[in-house]
Formats: structure tokens, sequence, C-alpha cells
């Protein structure tokens, strides 16, 4: 790859109206470095975005900040509007009224969603009248219509059980029934075949894809793992300590990864779909020992400049390696005619 071509720092957009959109976002702990950012992202309309990224790269406080699950100490700045509603300072009850009825949650630790007291037939059921004018009964029925799409079978049985009575792939299933129960338009799933063993990982992932799909939902689908992105997602947002380094379109990042960390990435990946997947551990972007040299991802002459490059086509990168002043494509023989 010599000639690049030339490139303009800017946000990740999509034509059309976005679902979701996410501007500068910040998170940050008293006293220590943010943790997310400053990334930006839109959600259009039945897209599958990945964000994938290292363990500790800030996928999950990402994902935390949109449903407004941070902890309270976590400092949030930046702006994350849902359909016109800015979620960032918003009131417990604007939160309450987006979160499962607009935006649903499934979590890497699948029972973690789930009240452990409850028996799921409650906790459906609850979920359902609080989210629509169901009666009782009602929504008795349609949390299990919302079981057997989630394709649990035994549903008269699963609604009687309490979480600890289920199996991890078939507490995953509810929190997906309950999602779609809810009628939420995004699902953000977090790591969720993670936690669950090899033989259901499959299952749910095509679970998720077949119901994002026939939904009509835009799903945020937060791993680490390439292989897994590559068969749900369309386009990824790759993350490294707290930053966006590169965005695109899933099936052209993983065959021509532009980031350097995003060939890392990939160079650590031996698993695919229903194979373990071991958590990579990359190494760091250190900073240089050498004042010459600003960036230690190994090319030689960076300034360290690290603006989120877009180059033509709309993938995106931060990298001084794209950068258009310092990186701009040899001219064509037709414009040096010109
Ligand atoms: N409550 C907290 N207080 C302070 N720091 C936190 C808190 N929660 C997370 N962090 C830090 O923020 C960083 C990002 O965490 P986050 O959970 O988003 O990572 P992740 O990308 O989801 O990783 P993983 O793949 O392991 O789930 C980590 O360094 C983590 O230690
Ligand atoms: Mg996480």
């Amino acid at each position: 790859m010599s000639a690049r071509p030339r490139s303009q720092p800017s946000t990740p957009r999509f034509e059309g109206d976005a679902v979701l959109s996410v501007r500068d976002l910040r998170v940050a702990f008293p006293g220590a470095e943010p943790v997310v950012d400053g990334i930006s992202f839109d959600l259009a309309p039945r897209q599958v975005l990945a964000v994938a990224g290292q363990s500790g790269s800030g996928k999950s406080l990402t994902a935390m900040a949109i449903m407004g699950l941070l902890p309270h100490r976590a400092e949030v700045t930046g702006s994350i509007t849902f359909a016109g509603t800015e979620l960032v300072g918003a009131s417990e009850s604007v939160l309450a009224d987006v979160r499962g009825a607009e935006i649903a949650m499934v979590f890497q630790e699948t029972r973690s969603a789930l009240n452990p007291v409850l028996t799921i037939g409650k906790q459906l059921v609850g979920a359902i009248r609080a989210n629509s004018d169901a009666s009782a009964s009602q929504a008795r029925e349609m949390a299990g219509d919302a079981l057997r799409e989630v394709k649990i079978l035994d549903a008269d049985r699963v609604l009687e059980s309490y979480p600890h009575q289920l199996s991890g792939g078939m507490c995953q299933r509810v929190v997906i029934a309950m999602a779609l129960a809810c009628g939420s338009r995004v699902l953000i799933a977090d790591e969720p075949t993670t936690a669950l063993d090899v033989s259901v990982q499959r299952d749910i992932l095509t679970l998720l894809e077949q119901l994002v799909r026939d939904r009509e939902m835009s799903c945020i689908f937060v791993s680490h793992d390439l292989g897994v992105i590559d068969e749900i997602a369309d386009h990824v947002a790759v993350m490294h300590t707290g930053q966006i380094v590169e965005f695109g379109p899933v099936r052209q990042t993983i065959a021509d990864p532009l980031h350097p960390y995003t060939r890392e990435l990939l160079s650590h990946l031996d698993s695919l779909v229903g194979e373990p997947a071991p958590v990579p551990v990359v190494p760091d972007h250190q900073a240089s020992t050498d004042p010459d040299r600003g960036c230690d991802w190994g090319h030689e002459d960076c300034d360290g400049d690290t603006e989120l490059f877009t180059l033509p086509g709309g993938r995106q990168v931060r990298s001084c390696l794209y950068a258009p002043q310092r990186y701009a494509p040899t001219p064509t023989m037709q414009e040096v005619t010109r």
C-alpha cells in the first residue's frame, strides 16, 4: 500500500437519518485519564454496527453510556441522541422510557439482566406491561409468543422457572425475547456469546442475526472477535484505548485492514464462531521514547498525528499514515497532464 488516497478529518456518517448518533463521547472516572476518549458514530436503520477491540478498550463503557447505566461517579460528556432525544445528562425518567422500550441490551454475563428472585414469566410480563397497554393475560400470551420466537419450545415451563434453573444460553434467549416483546428499535449486544458454551454460541448468534433482520432492528454488537463480527455485522468500529482507530464496512476492513492495530487484532484471531474465542492482548500503542517519533506502531516518521481521517469511499482510520498533508497520494498521470 504505497500510494494513499487523499483523506480528510471527519466523523463517521451514514446517508439518511441515523437511529442513534454518538458525538465526541467521553467517559472518565475521577482522577484518571478518559476511558472513552472522544468517539463519534451514527447507527443507521437496520444496521449492525460492531464495536471491536481488546479487553479494556472501552467497548462496554460505550454501551453502558448509551443505556445510561454508568456508575454515578463516571463523568460523561459529548452527545448521544436517540430519535431526537439527548441521553447524556438526561433525567432517570427519560432514560427509563428509552431503556427496554426503545433500546434493549443483552449483556455478556447472561444472568445479570435477569432478577434472580422473580420467575421469568413475572419479569417478562412486567417488562411487557411497562412498555404497552397490554392486560395481564395479554402480556402473558405475548411473553409466551416471544419465548417461542427465540426458539424456546417449552415456553410454559420456562415462564414458571427462575433464572438459576435455566442454562446460560436459555437465559440469553430470554433476555433477547424481552427485547422483542418490548418492541425495542435498537439492540445492544455486549459480548452476548462469550460466557456461553461453545455449542450454543452459534445458535445465539444465528438467532440475533435473524431477529435483527426480521424485526428490522438496528444493532450495536460488541465483541473482541473479528471472526464473529465478520459473520454478523455490516460495519465495524475498532476501538483502542478509548478511541475509534478504524471504522468501515466489515468485509473490507477484515480483508484489508488499514490501521496497524486492526492488523494486530486480526493476527491474534485464531478463532471463528464455534470455537473458543480467547481475548487477545495486543501490545499497547506506547508513546515513543524517541522525541522525534510520536508513535510506536512502527511507522518510522510518525509525528503522533492522531486524527480520524476519512478516505474516499468512507472508510476511516486514525493514523498518521493516512494524513493528507503528509501522505497525499502520488498524482495520477491524468492529474499531472491536466
Ligand atoms: N467503574 C469503573 N471505574 C474505573 N474504571 C473503570 C470502571 N469500569 C471500567 N473501567 C475501566 O475502563 C476501561 C474500559 O473498560 P470497558 O469495560 O469498557 O472495557 P471493554 O472494552 O468492555 O473490555 P472487555 O473486552 O474486557 O469487556 C478499562 O480500563 C477499565 O478498567
Ligand atoms: Mg466489556
